[in-house]
């Protein structure tokens, strides 16, 4: 089980960001068993890279519309994520898959630190004005 799948955290009853949490988990599940299994890794990775961007948006729909205070940095951390992914994708393409079963392990921290200090932050501040 990965990283992200095993520490699965609720985001404050914010069904919309865990749904896609755990898609994102699901994705790094596949891009580590195509790892595993020795297959090609570049669509999945491109899948997970693909909607890694989706929930980025959704986010900072909801950091706009809700004025979220903290929208200016929790952005900035959307764009080294996924310059991290970008990373990743460009080595698979050109490298083994022992470079990128460790950049993996680097993208899983990167993604769970977000998760449980910026989206967690975002969560409670969300909740705060629905409540
Ligand atoms: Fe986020
Ligand atoms: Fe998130």
């Amino acid at each position: 089980m990965s990283l992200l799948a095993s520490h699965h955290l609720p985001i404050a009853d914010l069904d919309l960001i865990d749904c896609d949490h755990r898609e994102l988990a699901q994705r790094v599940e596949a891009v580590r068993s195509a790892i595993a299994g020795g297959e090609r890794i570049g669509e999945a990775l491109e899948r997970l890279r693909d909607f890694a961007l989706t929930h980025y948006g959704l986010e900072e729909n909801m950091m706009m519309t809700s004025r979220y205070p903290h929208a200016r940095e929790h952005m900035r951390m959307h764009q080294r994520l996924i310059g991290v992914l970008n990373r990743v994708v460009h080595r698979s393409r050109h490298a083994g898959t022992a470079l990128t079963q460790e950049a993996m392990d680097a993208v899983e921290e990167l993604h769970l630190m977000h998760m449980r200090i910026d989206d967690a932050r975002l969560g409670q501040w969300l909740n705060e004005r629905q409540a």
